[in-house]
């Protein structure tokens, strides 16, 4: 194959700001992924009737409780009462506390009470008998007056699944609230990040990096529930958490807008805030009240960008970095622009005017990012007049889709706004856990994207992590648990793109002797056909025959786990046998009593209908 390229053209620039990354929230990304933190349900916040994933020991006995607290922010704390020598209690971590040999962990908690003898913390087995490190409190340094406790611990010895156990020589009662177990982090950051999942980001090499999500961003039922910036800063014990009620937990936002800030820095990347435009999933700020949700934009803004003279930068350099952390880029808002929207807003681009507004009005440089109308379509629009720097688009397709659309920004209007894809993914026939074919069809639809620069100026994979012990969103280009990380075929898509991302797209003439005609290809056409039934919790089931030729294999094109046993009667298929499971339709829990669903229906791997 000879390639020509004539040097003397000046060709299209590639935006240097092309690959980023998108961060969220989602599938235990921050706590029991890439937070540090080893202590599960630390502040005991996680459930209001039982201590969860807390567990006695001997006799003690462990009651929450609501009074006398630490402080306003905390709602409960954990109380134990010491019946006798050996009693206590354990924490199981996020399925497991990784006990390596010569590691040094950071142990702190707040007690109050009252103890004989003394308290020894230390890192087990299971069943408590093995020690791996331990470290000891004088019952008398305990008194009623909330007081941190600090020690170190080092592990003798590796074990995947350690607990961390506290256990008394004596009799006693103490309160307990933020427990912590903090492992060395990623550049040794106080309250920092898993060094291995954190290099796996730094080796994409990001240019920015959009945060906190997602829906992570919007939040569900109540607004207590988005992501609110300043509610995440400060010393932990000072941070209340919320309920991540998109993606099924508590987080702790142990990483907080300023860890967030921060991670930016230590990857190399600019840091791309989305904001709420006072939407969350279920609700809304009328448009006409939404001053206070663009006050706490400003503040956040503030924080990250003002002088130190300022009321929010002073806070920043107070939390431990005094230089601005120089936000650039600002979303406004995450896929809110919907006509019929699951949020029920109302008024996208008043919102978006009243915040761009405001933002530009102190941020001049500010790079606003509108919501396209609407995210589902393959034709995303924005249907207004009002100004947009750049428009962000989210595509969640099969490997087909992205190979098919490789042309698609060759015809965009270089007259409107910029291009920003902020999520896309094979979430589509990829396979569990990702597979090669999918990550060969976002390779493709990169090329597009890259061939098309001059418009198409960021772009970002979604969604980056997965903890396999509780995944809701699939796939994620990197799975983990608590001793091991995978990266993904897209993973390594995204770091080989990153990595060698060009600075110019120029023309070139090809003379490939080995083109093929595709009218030459000659395709043995399989008999395959589409069925489409539905099934109800009664499990009634009606079937539409399936012509199929024999030894066929048939799978749901959703992702759904509706096992079945199929047969061949003369010329038609049919199911004669299926089991109830999950049902993930284009990758959203489906939770409706009744579905549709299609199969699909192949002979081999080459035929498919
Ligand atoms: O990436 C997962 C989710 O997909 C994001 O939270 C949301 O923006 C999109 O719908």
């Amino acid at each position: 194959v000879t390639v020509d390229v004539d040097a003397a053209q000046k060709g299209k620039a590639v935006s240097p700001m092309l690959y980023g990354i998108f961060y969220e929230d989602i599938n235990h990304a921050a706590d029991g992924g890439l937070y540090a933190e080893l202590v599960r349900n630390r502040s005991f916040e996680d459930n209001d009737k039982a201590p969860e994933h807390w567990k006695a020991k001997g006799n003690a006995s462990l009651q929450l409780i609501s009074k006398g607290l630490l402080n306003k922010v905390q709602g409960k704390a954990l109380e134990v009462t010491f019946n006798g020598d050996g009693d206590g209690f354990n924490n199981e971590g996020y399925w497991g506390i990784p006990a390596v040999q010569g590691r040094t962990y950071k142990l702190s908690f707040w007690a109050k009470g009252k103890l004989k003898g003394k308290l020894k913390a230390y890192l087990s087995c299971g069943c408590g008998t093995k020690v791996f490190a331990s470290t000891e409190f004088e019952g008398k340094q305990f008194s009623n007056k909330w007081t941190k406790y600090e020690a170190t611990l080092t592990s003798k010895t590796n074990h995947p699944k350690a607990l961390l156990w506290f256990a008394a020589t004596g009799k006693g009662k103490l309160a307990f609230d933020v427990v912590s177990l903090m492992p060395p982090t990623f550049n040794n950051r106080e309250n920092g990040m898993r060094p291995e999942l954190a290099s796996m980001l730094y080796d994409l090499h990001p240019k920015f990096f959009r945060f906190p999500g997602g829906c992570f961003v919007e939040g569900q039922q109540s607004p207590d529930n988005a992501f609110r910036w300043e509610r995440t800063i400060g010393p932990i014990e000072e941070r209340p958490g919320h309920w991540n009620v998109n993606w099924g937990y508590r987080t702790t936002d142990g990483i907080g807008f300023h860890e967030y800030l921060q991670l930016a820095e230590d990857l190399g990347s600019k840091p791309l805030y989305v904001v709420n435009v006072g939407i969350w999933h279920g609700g809304f700020t009328p448009v006409d009240s939404i001053q206070p949700w663009i006050d706490e934009t400003l503040n956040a803004l503030e924080y990250a960008n003002g002088p130190v003279t300022s009321k929010y930068g002073a806070l920043r350099a107070k939390n431990g970095h005094p230089a601005p952390f120089n936000i650039e880029y600002l979303e406004i808002g995450n896929e809110n622009n919907q006509p019929n929207p699951r949020e029920q807003s109302d008024n996208y681009y008043k919102r978006f005017q009243l915040f761009r507004d405001a933002v530009l009005a102190k941020y001049p440089n500010m790079h606003i990012i509108g919501n396209v109308a609407s995210w589902g379509t393959d034709d995303p629009t924005w249907d207004s007049d009002e100004k947009v720097e750049l428009l962000d688009e989210h595509y969640y397709r099969t490997p087909n889709w992205f190979a098919d659309n490789f042309r698609k920004y060759d015809t965009y209007n270089r007259q409107g706004p910029d291009i920003y894809v902020g999520e896309y993914a094979v979430t589509q026939g990829f396979g569990n856990v990702g597979n090669l074919n999918a990550a060969l069809g976002e390779a493709v639809y990169m090329m597009g994207m890259e061939n098309n620069s001059d418009i198409v100026k960021m772009a970002s994979y979604a969604p980056i992590f997965a903890n396999v012990n509780e995944t809701r969103w699939r796939p994620d280009m990197i799975q983990f648990n608590a001793t091991r990380a995978l990266g993904t075929p897209s993973y390594y898509v995204q770091r080989m793109m990153a990595n060698n991302v060009g600075t110019r797209i120029m023309a070139v003439t090809q003379n490939n002797p080995y083109k093929v005609n595709p009218d030459d290809i000659k395709v043995k056409p399989a008999t395959c056909a589409v069925g489409v039934g539905t099934w109800g919790t009664n499990a009634s089931f009606e079937e539409k025959a399936l012509t199929l030729e024999e030894g066929a294999t048939s799978q749901p094109v959703a992702k759904a786990e509706v096992k079945g046993t199929w047969k061949k009667e003369g010329n038609v298929v049919k199911q004669t046998s299926w089991e109830e499971g999950t049902v993930l339709l284009n990758n959203k829990l489906f939770t409706s009593d009744e579905y549709t669903y299609k199969v699909r229906a192949r002979k081999d791997k080459g035929h498919e209908g």
